[in-house]
């Protein structure tokens, strides 16, 4: 278990050069003891480098899965890594169903994550269909495995992200995260990752009391609620939670 909690933002194609402007008003104890990133496209990285608070780091919502190469379009690891990225995400459920992705190339993706120092969240998720057959456990962690490849014992952050919750103002319940939590906190376990738990899907400022108090959920990852300074909100939420609980264990 991360000895922080993690607030992750996720821009998606949705963000604008005025998204920024709330960046800028976020204050420093809305964050306090909390790690904290924003995945925004790469092409505003360097203005971001330039206006994002220090307490907020760089992220980026996919890499290539090539080290280097006549690959026109792509942007490698290294690229991001020289301009200030740290964190990315990788196998997004929409990379991974509007792209095409799969669980090979997710891996590969991983890769070039270690083998350049960026820290991976890797996101695995079941689509409604999914869930309704039943199986959804042994789908979630026939992904994770899968997009693991060979790697095990690393750093890494995994994001439980059901495809059904996320973008429709409606997060998953937390009987179905704590559910799946469970499984991913043992799997991790089992594979020697070492990092947190995320939760994704419609995370707000008013679901959050209830998803950071689930059992095994280290933080989450936000998309619509990170473009405005709701995210700030949920931020200082989960950092107030957060030092409660240290104070009552003390
Ligand atoms: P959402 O997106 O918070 O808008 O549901 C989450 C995500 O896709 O990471």
């Amino acid at each position: 278990m991360p000895a922080r909690k993690i607030i992750a933002g996720n821009w998606k194609m949705n963000c604008s050069i005025t998204t920024f402007e709330y960046v800028r008003n976020l204050r420093e104890e809305q964050f306090a003891g909390l790690d904290a990133f924003i995945a925004l496209p790469d092409v505003y990285v360097s203005h971001a480098r330039d206006v994002f608070p220090g307490f907020i780091s760089l992220g980026a919502q996919d890499i290539s899965r090539y080290e280097e190469g006549a690959y026109t379009g792509e942007v490698s690891a290294r690229m991001l890594r020289e301009c200030g990225v740290s964190h990315v995400i990788i196998g997004h459920s929409e990379r991974r169903t509007l792209f095409n992705e799969d669980n090979r190339t997710v891996s590969e993706k991983l890769s070039r994550c270690l083998g350049n120092s960026l820290r991976p969240v890797l996101c695995i998720g079941e689509s409604a269909n999914c869930r309704k057959g039943g199986n959804y456990i042994d789908f979630l962690h026939n992904q994770l495995r899968e997009s693991l490849g060979e790697h095990k014992n690393i750093g890494i952050d995994v994001a439980y992200e059901p495809v059904w919750a996320i973008g429709g103002g409606r997060s998953a319940g937390p009987e179905e995260i704590a559910e799946v939590v469970e499984h991913v906190h043992s799997w991790m376990a089992q594979y020697g990752l070492r990092g947190g738990i995320l939760y994704g899907g419609s995370a707000s400022s008013e679901s959050i009391d209830e998803i950071i108090g689930i059992r095994f959920v280290d933080g989450v990852l936000v998309g619509n609620a990170s473009l405005t300074d709701e995210f700030g909100m949920i931020a200082e939420k989960i950092s107030t939670t957060a030092s409660a609980r240290e104070i009552n264990t003390k």
